[in-house]
């Protein structure tokens, strides 16, 4: 029985919060990563937006995005259930100097009525494929955002998820690993059309893409580091293990024969009037 240690990041000791922080901080900073954020918020008018929620918020990536924006004029509340992250997004919103526009609490996802009807916005950065129950995860955020709001959900295909390389059967196996220890719900973009249909959400936009990387590992390289800690704590693997797989990715990354590749969604969707 394995667990997603994103999906109980108020439960881990300091070491795993720490793995999972510098994960989100390195891939915060992936070029392809920050303009698929852009690309949905390119969506959303934001110079329109007063007040914008973002769920699952983890070290503020998407939040801080938003509010360093020239054209956003508002304030955003990012909510998340570890309060270590959160402590860590405080404190890049101090050192960014966006304190004032920008303020960050624990909170939990699956009970957010306390601040329902509140945001003209909300967005949920690879929240989803994390929780239980996406549809009613969704549920909750649509109930935060006023009628005719707009809520952005993007995730991965982590179904997609695939490492090749020189030992391609060393990066089958690390996949199926990945796909089952840090993630509660692979394939949670594809189920999506149905929830937001029975929501009765319109589509704004959808945007997809394929993050590919071939030859050197950037993107992939600190998720790759943040395993040795994380595959061993869902359970799936053993440490020694783990660290063979990567050594293994890590070496075709040096010698130019890497492969590592994802698909991602945004999708952009209206609550009615
Ligand atoms: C993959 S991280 C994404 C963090 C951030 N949005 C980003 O893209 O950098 C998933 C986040 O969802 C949070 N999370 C998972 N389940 C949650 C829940 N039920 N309520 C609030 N946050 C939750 C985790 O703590 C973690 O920070």
């Amino acid at each position: 029985m394995s667990f997603d240690p994103y999906n109980r990041t108020d439960e881990l000791s300091t070491e795993a919060t720490g793995a999972i922080a510098a994960r989100l901080e390195a891939r915060g900073e992936s070029l392809f990563f920050s303009n698929m954020i852009d690309e949905y918020l390119a969506e959303m008018d934001v110079p329109s937006l007063t007040r914008v929620l973002d769920v699952g918020c983890g070290t503020g990536v998407a939040a801080l995005r938003l509010a360093s924006r020239p054209d956003f004029r508002g304030t955003v509340v990012g909510v998340d259930r570890s309060a270590g992250l959160i402590e860590i997004a405080d404190a890049k919103a101090s050192e960014e100097g966006l304190t004032g526009k920008v303020t960050f609490e624990v909170g939990d996802a699956t009970s957010l009525s306390e601040i329902s009807g509140r945001f003209d916005a909300a967005l949920a950065h690879t929240l989803v494929s994390h929780v239980d129950n996406a549809r009613s995860v969704l549920a909750q955020i649509v109930a935060c955002v006023r009628p005719g709001g707009l809520i952005a959900i993007f995730d991965g295909d982590y179904a997609s998820w695939v490492y090749g390389g020189d030992h391609p059967e060393a990066g089958e196996m690390l996949a199926a690993a990945v796909v089952n220890a840090i993630v509660t719900n692979a394939t949670v973009m594809r189920c999506l059309p149905a929830d937001i249909r029975s929501l009765g959400l319109q589509i704004v936009a959808v945007k997809s893409y394929v993050l590919s990387e071939v030859g050197e590992a950037s993107f992939f390289a600190s998720s790759l580091d943040s395993y040795p800690t994380l595959l061993p704590v869902s359970g799936v693997a053993d440490k020694e293990t783990v660290e063979k797989w990567v050594d293994i990715q890590r070496g075709n990354s040096a010698n130019g024969t890497f492969f590592g590749s994802i698909n991602f969604y945004a999708y952009v969707l209206r609550r009615p009037e």
